[in-house]
């Protein structure tokens, strides 16, 4: 079943490289509620850091994104959140009950420019994006299959079932595998309805491409790349992502001030809300001076740092992003760092829009999109200064937050 694309673009532009990311496993081994590639790590899924890597990559590159039927919705928000420019290239699939059939899945909406297929596991969600680029490379070079392998350090044996050890293993002609592993489309495609034809299930890809004839080559993979299993694999990503800090030990507050210039050609976004009529204002993001002072108060009170900080300036995925993806992500991090939101209190200085007609609009989109109460209120500044002249607004944010507990993570 194909899914519509995840963003509004109705055809993805053409491509010659697809990576098709496949993230329908339920994870058991994890032993988590959610599907493992929608368990956080820190403060976003698994799936998004994985395609932090798949959108490095140095070119266009169709996105296919493998996901259990129920997770489509979920999929199109965050893939168009990470994706950001490149949100057109994504395509959102419903995968299979085995590994192979979520990724057939995925080949069955290949656009008709692909030449060359990166398949992903979205657990190996830390892969630094040199990997794929690396797999990408030597798969176009070679024409081969083309699989990222380790050395293997433990000292390998051979027993038999009564546990008596009957050899070691000669361990320098062995490799770890893990992914992307790359194959020239065609050949992988021939290979996939032959194994379908043949009703045998692989272990990999490049075993499954292989054994159609395919020749596999190794390219060096990375110890970052290992792919997240079992809980202590979860752990160990948060201990590479981030420190955990220990749980605050007392309500603090914080301060955020924004200031954006008006620009006529932009539509007004605002307090999480869309201002038909009013002139808008200029920004990478779409400019809600509002939804960014509450995000600089809360992470202030945090001891977080700044949207800047947290966000970047210039990201891509960012380019038009609303002002409810800037809070809902603020909010989440606050949440894995052991912080409660006890409430937000913000003031507009400007003299358009008339904020009082629509407060309790904007009041109830903030207060959903962080889970607590927030008030907003508006003043004038009797003609002086850039927002008296008209030439821009300033919102000020003061946040009080508490503690929680113990942090979210590690689980
Ligand atoms: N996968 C998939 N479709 C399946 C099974 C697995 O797309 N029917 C994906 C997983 O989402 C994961 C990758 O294949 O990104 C590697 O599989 P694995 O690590 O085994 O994940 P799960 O099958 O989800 O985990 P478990 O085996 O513990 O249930
Ligand atoms: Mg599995």
């Amino acid at each position: 079943m194909t899914l519509a694309p995840a963003s509004s673009a109705d055809h993805p532009p053409a491509a010659t490289v697809a990576v098709i990311v496949v993230a329908a496993g339920s994870g058991t081994r994890l032993g988590r509620p959610e599907p493992k590639a929608f368990v956080p790590l820190l403060d976003r899924t698994l799936l998004e850091w994985a395609l932090d890597g798949v959108f490095a990559l140095p070119e266009p590159a169709q996105v296919v994104l493998v996901v259990p039927a129920d997770q489509a919705d979920t999929t199109r928000t965050l893939a168009d959140r990470t994706a950001g420019a490149a949100a057109g290239y994504v395509t959102v699939v419903a995968g299979g009950a085995t590994r192979q059939e979520s990724v057939a899945a995925g080949l069955a909406v290949l656009g008709g420019d692909v030449e060359t297929v990166l398949v992903h596991d979205a657990a190996r969600c830390l892969t630094p994006p040199a990997q794929l680029a690396r797999v990408l490379e030597e798969t176009r070079d070679s024409g081969a299959g083309v699989i990222p392998g380790l050395p293997v350090s433990d000292t390998i044996k051979r027993r038999d079932a009564s546990g008596e050890v009957r050899a070691t293993v000669d361990r320098s002609e062995l490799v770890a595998v893990q992914t992307p592993q790359g194959f020239p489309r065609a050949g992988l495609a021939a290979a996939y309805a032959q194994a379908a034809a043949d009703g045998i299930e692989y272990t990999d890809d490049a075993a499954l491409f292989a054994a159609a004839g395919g020749s596999v080559r190794v390219v060096d993979g990375d110890a970052r790349a290992f792919k997240i299993t079992t809980p202590w694999d979860l752990h160990r990503a948060e201990q590479l992502v981030g420190p955990v800090p220990a749980a605050p030990a007392a309500p603090r507050t914080g301060v955020g001030v924004d200031v954006h210039a008006f620009d006529p050609a932009e539509p007004l976004w605002l307090a999480g809300l869309h201002w038909p009529g009013e002139v808008g204002l200029s920004g990478h993001s779409d400019g809600d001076a509002v939804a960014h002072a509450i995000c600089d108060a809360l992470l202030s009170a945090a001891g977080l740092g700044d949207i800047g900080g947290l966000f970047g300036t210039a990201d891509p995925a960012l380019e038009g992003a609303h002002g409810d993806v800037f809070l809902r992500r603020t909010a989440e991090l606050l949440r894995t760092r052991g912080f409660a939101i006890g409430n937000v209190a913000v003031q507009v200085l400007s003299n358009r829009p008339k904020v009082g007609p629509r407060r309790a609009e904007a009041e109830a989109v903030l207060s959903g999109a962080l889970g607590a109460p927030v008030s907003v209120a508006a003043t004038t500044t009797d003609g002086l200064g850039f927002p008296g002249e008209g030439r821009g607004l300033t919102a000020i944010a003061t946040a009080l937050v508490l503690p929680a507990g113990a942090p979210v993570p590690p689980k």
